[in-house]
């Protein structure tokens, strides 16, 4: 069996697919792995067969310049067109593999088009990896927009409907609209990074989780988040030690940071999180998963598309708190990681949506259901 999976150039939206895809491999079947030329690099880290789909821009670029969207649902569309924007730059590649390679299944990450377009043209069967919880129903509105305008861009169908999705959220977390999806258990890949020595010894005071992605510190104020000195200042309040997670090149733009901040880079949050008693984090997917099913609490700072609802669904399961960004005055944040800290009742929560996701079907449940798509 071949099995062909696909992705935009974001870390945040390829991991995921990470662990799945090396689950059909060891499963015995054969896997391609489709992303953005300047992504390749990336993605042959994880030791998976890579082919590039082509030379498209990348998201920052495509962002660079642009005023702030009007309204939240505004920013949703938009990133929907850059999407579309992003398809229609991989659909010859992809177009090319699916016809050439020949999978009997088509996998995308769900802001990646291109895929299901080239399966649906050769009626291969296609999934979704649905990372997030919100329906992200605008992404579709705008890449359609995009893609229609692109000559053998989009047919009178619109954009294909997957044939199965999976979802790593746990059930009491999902949402209406996810009511068919298939359950996966969740298991992260977090890049390259070594883990630290203090990552597997004691911890003599509290330890602090700090992160804001992959792309947050890339957008707008590169230089130095507000958010983030707005966090790191506050923590001087509390008697903890602050850890950073990333990425270097980053970190070493940041520099110098507080005293209090005993690591600033790249971390692989799945083997550290452990390690830590709190998270600060901005709501993605792959973080905020991890973080639960570690069974710690955390503190959500969301900015935009799904992080404001995955930050929902972990405050209203009791394991966390959501800030946004007017409510983070001072002395606001140091409260809420003292709460966090000290109150047993949000780290009862986090352990018991720990133990929802570990009941969830395994990847190799996830991988059977690909093969029968294929049969
Ligand atoms: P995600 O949390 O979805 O957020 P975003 O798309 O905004 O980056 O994806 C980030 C992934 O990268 C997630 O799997 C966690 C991982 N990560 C680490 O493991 N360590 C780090 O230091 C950083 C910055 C990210």
């Amino acid at each position: 069996m071949r099995i062909l999976f696909t992705s935009v150039a974001l870390p945040g939206h390829f991991f995921p697919l990470v662990p799945l895809a090396w689950t059909c491999r060891t499963l015995g079947h054969e896997v391609l792995i489709a992303v953005p030329d300047h992504f390749a690099a990336t993605a042959v880290r994880t030791g998976l067969p890579v082919a590039s789909s082509g030379a498209v821009p990348d998201f920052v670029d495509l962002q660079a310049g642009k005023a702030p969207p009007r309204s939240f649902e505004d920013g949703l569309v938009e990133h929907g067109e850059v999407f579309g924007r992003m398809a229609a730059g991989q659909l010859a590649g992809v177009r090319t593999l699916v016809a050439s390679w020949r999978p009997d299944v088509v996998v995308s990450e769900r802001a990646e088009f291109a895929g299901p377009l080239a399966a649906a043209e050769r009626g291969v069967a296609r999934a979704e990896f649905q990372w997030g919880i919100p329906s992200l129903d605008e992404y579709r509105t705008g890449a359609a927009r995009v893609l229609a305008a692109e000559p053998g861009g989009l047919g009178a169908a619109g954009l294909p409907q997957p044939h199965l999705v999976f979802n790593a959220w746990p059930p009491s977390l999902r949402l209406a609209h996810a009511a068919g999806h298939r359950g996966v258990r969740h298991v992260a890949y977090n890049g390259d990074a070594r883990v630290p020595g203090w990552a597997v010894a004691p911890r003599r005071r509290p330890r602090v989780c700090v992160t804001l992605g992959t792309l947050l510190p890339r957008l707008g104020d590169a230089a130095r988040p507000g958010a983030l000195d707005r966090v790191l200042s506050d923590l001087r309040r509390l008697d903890v030690e602050v850890v950073v997670a990333v990425a270097d090149d980053v970190a070493a733009r940041w520099q110098p940071l507080p005293e209090q901040v005993a690591h600033a880079g790249m971390l692989p949050l799945a083997q550290v999180l452990p390690a830590c008693d709190v998270l600060i984090g901005h709501g993605g997917h792959g973080t905020t998963l991890t973080a639960l099913a570690a069974g710690r609490p955390q503190l959500l700072l969301p900015r935009f598309d799904d992080q404001v609802d995955n930050a929902g669904a972990v405050a209203k399961s009791g394991a966390g708190i959501r800030l946004y960004p007017e409510e983070t005055g001072p002395g606001v944040i140091a409260e809420a990681v003292g709460a966090l800290l000290d109150d047993p009742r949000f780290g009862g929560a986090a352990e018991s949506v720990a133990a929802e996701i570990a009941a969830q079907p395994p990847l190799a449940d996830a991988a059977q259901d690909i093969l029968a798509l294929a049969g």
